[in-house]
């Protein structure tokens, strides 16, 4: 090699080496001058990858002063210091475990921390996370290192390390660029993409998506929480608890900074070792989720801009008659803001006489109701009146000389209030409760309101939108809705935006405002929101800390809400989230366009959702904003059907979507709610599961396969808990799908080849829009058999009542499944339950379990099928169960020869088959099993044949003749 080449290949590897450069101009308009003020380095790039052209030099950060035990002293060292605000001279690292979970603290004692409440259960994991750290130079790091590889998950000797008052920020090599979560964000890739600089932001915000192209801006909630699976598939989980405005910045290395404008750093590290205990590691951390009613699980028919309740009516109307069996399976009504008085909370407008009625009637056909509610309350009405009798708080202004007090003497019961009063949808100016008020004033009022509603119209689930919290035109002289014919004068908030106040306009604004510009475009953290100065709990906290907690604490009393008013379970949705707040309620992707990107970014969207412990996640069918095309809403509600929060929703003045408008829409939304419902016990058990102990319910594949390559970012197929396979149609004019199946046995559970096993790799499917969506079903150890109801079964009366039917998806293997429907509350049912295979259940509602389904692995001559069941109701008679369905099964069974508990059994001949060439065994008849009639059951039968096997095995031909269909299985 010559000289010159060695030099190129010299400057080639060092300059891809090159450390990650930390951005130190992440302001609009940066220039080299503002930079060199900064003592940070300019230098150009044009490699396309976005590094930041103005960057920190070496040796930012801390050095090591003291160390007592696991506290580590730190002192501010000598190298470059912060732009945003004098660095902080000494700051403390504490860790300590918590099981085995490892928490690393950096900051200093008093300042703010989130007031959440965690409950921080711990779940024993074989690996172990320890704290390592270097303190050999002036620049004092650490690493987080998996003790059983050595490997280093969380390595700051990248340097970066910053800390003052208003500005944190802490820099990391990770350990692999397979990087998951983060949010709320659009990500158009499951995988985060370290080929080049990207900054996320994360500050709660009224933001539609945008899929249409890569944008890293902030969406309704705050998920600070990503996976890394390792490059030797074992993955951990990272959550950075802090509710201030925040960012995270991708970078090759592959490397992440992350910054953020208050509180601490105060992170958790959990060891896994798969995703699927990372995530149930972190949902008890955080608080496992919710279980939503049965029939939350249904399909929900909504949109905004019902002229009335004549043409809510019409439309549910419309939607029977397609055919679609809304009156036999689920569909709930959803009612936007349009039902209210003038868009007042806690009223029904004039148009919508005779609501509470029609609820009847609704729930009379098994439907349900959601309602939705926003948090501003108009500073006019009895509900506010109530409030304000009661003492409820609301945000507020720090001091009366800040109040507007053209806007506040407008309204006599807020006059003389430091009520910060602002604009959303009803006519008047309009205050936002305070969910933190530790009074719990403000909590009894927001409940009494929702019990009093729903006396008048019994809505059975909550639906919690504009809580980021949202407030129009903040800050702007001219807001839209002036330009609008609802409350076209109300006067906007306006914050102090001069930089006199270092609440409004801290020194560093994060990437929520620049995204935006900056304040010469009339950008602010205020912007779409409240003033970020104001005050929650008497003073106690500060919005411009809290703020993204707003939905959070708003879907803890609304959860309560429910419960009071209904005593049962239900589901509340909120638009904005934080770790947590899936305990509460569960979420809708927000205002997406009927666009297919977006269509491929919700496929995406409902995944992450699972990993940050909102897995009750869905997006707005058929595309909220604009106009939907028949084609995009009939693949999105065939897609949607997998989704638990299943909803066609769309927004005020774009045409009806509703599947009735198309014929083969109606046809397509048919077919896959049957399928639907045919699984849902499925479903619902992962919700189960994932409210007992923390699981995801749709995963992503690398969930179940973390080794194998091809699923890091297979973000577009998803599954069902560890069980099936959904490889949903998200491109226009596409007939065919390709599909990814890792190496296991997969089932065909959809039109193309029902019941056969389809080879593992990659396969293209048919998949017109007239066939269901691909849907494969594992045939794995875990759970192995699937109960399905009749799919017309009434779910929302949440009962058993029609016979039902078992899909065995591997014979020869050992399973165990419950199927629950219950309405009751969750604390009666956690009482209750113990663990999923020791349940006996005392309801007015059935819960079904099959403890075991033994199928030992005896000749291939006899079948032979123990369940176990356990089912106690006091008023429920639980139906027989006529259909075995078993993939995979070797041999045609002798129908005549079935025995249940060793009598006899006469099989229907007619509608029971076997099929040789898919191997697949259908058995069905009406009563075939009753499941009270003992505690145990043991089916069994032999197959046809078998001494004839022998005879013919010499002579196929003349078997041929018998039966061409067991023809082939002669040669098995
Ligand atoms: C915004 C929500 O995101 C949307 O779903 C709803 O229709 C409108 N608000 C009106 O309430």
């Amino acid at each position: 090699m010559g000289k010159l080449t060695s030099l190129l290949l010299f400057a080639l590897i060092s300059s891809t080496q090159a450390a990650p450069r930390i951005d130190c101009l992440p302001e609009p308009n940066g220039n080299q001058g503002a930079c060199e003020a900064r003592g940070c380095i300019w230098k150009e790039d044009d490699s396309g990858i976005g590094a930041p052209w103005c960057y920190f030099k070496d040796g930012v950060g801390y050095k090591l002063d003291s160390q007592q035990g696991s506290t580590y002293n730190l002192r501010k060292n000598s190298g470059p210091s912060n732009p945003w605000g004098a660095d902080s001279t000494e700051i403390k690292l504490t860790t300590k475990k918590i099981g085995s979970v490892l928490n690393v603290h950096i900051g200093i004692d008093g300042r703010y921390e989130p007031p959440v409440d965690f409950p921080r259960e711990t779940q024993p994991s074989d690996e172990s996370l320890v704290l390592s750290t270097d303190s050999s130079s002036d620049v004092f790091s650490f690493s987080v290192v998996r003790q059983s590889s050595n490997r280093k998950l969380f390595d700051t000797s990248l340097g970066g390390l910053i800390f003052s008052d208003q500005f944190i920020q802490i820099a990391t090599y990770l350990p692999s660029e397979n990087m998951y979560g983060w949010g709320e964000n659009t990500h158009q890739t499951l995988r985060h993409d370290f080929t080049k600089y990207l900054t996320w932001a994360m500050f709660a915000r009224d933001q539609p998506p945008n899929s249409g192209n890569l944008d890293t801006m902030n969406l309704y909630g705050v998920h600070p929480y990503y996976m890394i699976l390792e490059p030797d598939g074992k993955a951990h989980g990272v959550l950075i608890l802090n509710s201030n405005a925040q960012e995270v910045m991708t970078a090759p290395g592959p490397s992440l900074i992350y910054r953020t404008i208050g509180g601490n750093l105060d992170m958790y590290f959990f060891p896994g070792p798969t995703p699927e205990l990372v995530t149930q590691q972190y949902l008890k951390f955080i608080g496992k989720p919710f279980l939503p009613a049965y029939w939350a699980l249904g399909y929900q028919l909504s949109r905004y801009g019902y002229k009335g309740l004549d043409e809510m009516k019409t439309r549910i109307q419309a939607v029977r008659d397609a055919g679609i069996p809304i009156d036999i399976v689920l569909i709930s009504g959803v009612a936007d803001i349009d039902y209210m008085q003038r868009y007042k909370d806690f009223t029904t407008g004039d148009d919508w006489s005779g609501f509470g009625d029609y609820v009847k009637t609704m729930h009379s056909w098994g439907m349900k109701l959601i309602l939705i509610f926003d948090p501003a309350i108009e500073a006019t009405y009895d509900s506010f009146k109530r409030g304000m009798a009661a003492n409820a708080k609301f945000v507020e202004w720090e001091t009366q000389a800040q109040v507007q007090t053209g806007i506040q003497n407008l309204y006599p019961m807020a006059k003389n209030t430091k009520i910060m009063l602002g604009v959303v949808w009803p006519d008047n100016h309009v205050a936002f409760p305070d969910f933190l008020d530790s009074t719990n004033n403000t909590q009894n009022w927001w409940i009494s309101e929702f019990v009093n509603y729903q006396s008048q119209v019994a809505f059975d689930g909550i639906w919690i939108d504009m809580n980021e919290p949202s407030n129009f035109g903040t800050n702007q002289n001219h807001p839209w809705y002036f330009d609008s014919d609802d409350h076209p004068d109300d006067a906007p908030l306006f914050c102090p935006t001069d930089g006199s106040n270092l609440w409004e306009m801290p020194p560093y604004k994060t990437r929520a405002v620049w995204r935006w510009g900056d304040a010469g475009n009339g950008a602010f953290l205020s912007t779409n929101t409240l003033c970020l100065l104001a005050l929650q709990d008497g003073g106690k906290q500060r919005f411009y800390n809290v703020k993204n907690l707003y939905g959070l604490t708003e879907a803890i009393h609304t959860q309560k809400a429910l419960f009071k008013a209904t005593g049962k379970r239900g589901a509340v949705v909120s638009r904005s989230t934080y770790p947590s707040a899936g305990r509460y309620a569960g979420h809708w992707l927000g205002d997406n366009t009927a666009r297919w990107e977006d269509l491929r970014t919700s496929v995406i969207g409902a995944q992450e959702f699972n990993m940050f412990g909102i897995p009750y996640v869905g997006s707005d069918v058929c595309g909220f904003i604009g106009t939907t095309t028949e084609e995009l809403c009939l693949r999105w509600q065939q897609m949607g059907a997998f989704h638990s929060f299943f909803r066609n929703h769309n927004t005020i003045g774009a045409p009806a979507q509703d599947p009735a408008v198309w014929p083969s829409v109606a046809a397509a939304t048919k077919q896959a709610n049957l399928f639907r419902y045919q699984y849902l016990p499925y479903l619902f058990s992962l919700h189960f599961v994932a409210s007992q102990s923390g699981a995801s319910v749709i995963r992503p594949v690398f969930f179940e396969f973390p080794t194998d390559a091809e699923t890091f970012n297979l973000g577009y197929q998803f599954m069902w808990g560890p069980r099936m396979m959904v490889a949903p149609v998200i491109y226009q004019g596409h007939t065919t799908q390709n599909v990814y199946l890792p190496t296991d046995t997969w089932y065909s559970l959809f039109d193309y080849k029902y019941g056969s096993i389809i080879s593992p790799g990659y396969a293209t499917v048919q998949a017109p829009t007239t066939s269901r969506i691909p849907v494969f079903v594992r045939g794995t150890d875990k759970v192995s058999f699937l109960v399905r109801p009749h799919p017309l079964l009434p779910l929302p009366l949440v009962r058993i009542h029609s016979n039902f039917s078992l899909l065995h998806a591997q014979w020869e293997k050992v399973s165990e499944l419950c199927i629950g429907m219950t309405e009751r509350l969750l604390s009666m049912i956690s009482t209750l339950m113990t663990t999923i295979t020791s349940i006996s259940f005392i309801t007015r509602l059935p819960l079904v379990v099959f403890s075991q389904l033994i199928i030992p692995r005896r000749s291939v001559f006899e079948g032979f099928l123990k369940m176990k069941v356990d089912f106690q109701s006091s008023t429920i008679s639980l139906p027989t169960l006529d259909i075995i369905e078993i993939f995979n099964y070797p041999k045609a069974p002798n129908f005549r020869s079935f025995t249940v508990n060793g009598k006899t059994v006469n099989i229907n001949v007619q509608k029971s088959t076997y099929s040789g060439v898919t191997k697949t065994l259908y058995i069905s008849t009406p009563g075939l099993i009753d499941l009270t009639s003992a505690d145990s059951i043991v089916i069994q039968w032999s197959n046809a044949g078998s001494s004839m096997f022998e005879m013919n095995v010499a002579n196929p031909g003349k078997m041929k003749a018998l039966n061409t269909n067991r023809y082939e299985e002669l040669y098995f």
